[in-house]
């Protein structure tokens, strides 16, 4: 079953049992249906930990991966994630997969209180790599964006300030639970601070909300992007985000590309959109 149609099927359960259950079975059904739900979240725990020591391709090795995994439970025990395990080794496997003949930055735009980029700069520290973090570092910004439910069923809206973290309490984080050495800081709104860069990147992660920011940072960042490289999106949950990555229109004008190959689109909320070789 896929997690939208899990989430789908349990509002469906809710809106019609509920009201037809006393308070004492509902109550009781409701414990046991979350007593499972926390047994098979620690199966997937689990699961994705033992995949990620046994990868075969991860430049680092096994006792090193044991340490890294450590270091990220003690990242969600200290900083406020708005992320899962999931979400976060696809991105450092893939920086810890990144080939040896490129040279290119990690990005992350949108770090929120540094939970992710310090989750991230241990990674790029490893492979040696720069890690730039873009954010205004005083939440989202002013929007009129229409966002309602997400793809699995839950209510989404953003609002001006939601999600800020300052410069110097992500600065902070990172000095403490990750690796403040890799790392650059690139403050402001990315409509300001992004037309201005120019690196060549390797990767990049983008956890931002908005539809209009996701734009920016494609529009300014994906041409930077080395052939053959990927774009994460943790949006891939918002209709609007989904929209504009699924738009044919919008690579080729905005972009100058046909739209690219992209993983998860519509049934995930991490969506990897992987640059062609040859554009
Ligand atoms: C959900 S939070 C990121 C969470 C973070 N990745 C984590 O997992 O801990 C979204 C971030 O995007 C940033 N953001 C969104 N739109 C932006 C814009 N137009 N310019 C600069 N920052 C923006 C916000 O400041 C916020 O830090």
């Amino acid at each position: 079953m896929t997690s939208t149609f899990k989430l789908k099927f349990k509002n469906i359960v809710k809106s019609y049992i509920k009201p037809i259950l006393s308070p004492r079975v509902y109550s009781k059904m409701h414990a046991i249906y979350h007593y499972k739900n926390k047994i098979n979240k620690r199966k997937m725990i689990q699961q994705l930990q033992k995949d990620f020591i046994n990868h075969p391709h991860i430049s680092i090795n096994k006792s090193e991966r044991q340490v890294l995994l450590k270091q990220l439970d003690v990242i969600n025990d200290n900083v406020e994630c708005p992320h899962t395990l999931d979400q976060i080794l696809a991105y450092i496997t893939h920086i810890l997969c990144l080939p040896s003949d490129t040279r290119g930055v990690v990005v992350e735009a949108g770090c929120f209180k540094g939970g992710s980029s310090s989750k991230f700069s241990l990674a790029a520290d490893h492979m040696n790599r720069t890690f730039l973090i873009f954010d205004s570092f005083q939440g989202i910004p002013n929007n009129e964006e229409a966002h309602d439910v997400n793809i699995f069923g839950g209510s989404v809206g953003f609002v001006k300030g939601d999600y800020s973290g300052s410069l110097n309490e992500v600065r902070d984080n990172i000095t403490q639970f990750g690796k403040v050495d890799c790392c650059e800081f690139v403050p402001g709104w990315f409509d300001d601070t992004l037309p201005h860069f120019n690196k060549a990147i390797d990767c990049i992660y983008l956890d931002v909300d908005l539809v209009s920011s996701t734009k920016t940072c494609l529009k300014y960042l994906y041409p930077l992007l080395r052939p053959g490289g990927s774009l994460f999106s943790q949006d891939g949950h918002l209709p609007l985000v989904l929209e504009l990555l699924d738009n044919d229109q919008f690579w080729e004008d905005e972009i100058g590309c046909t739209k690219p190959q992209m993983i998860g689109l519509g049934n995930n909320k991490l969506v990897q959109i992987i640059k062609a070789n040859i554009e």
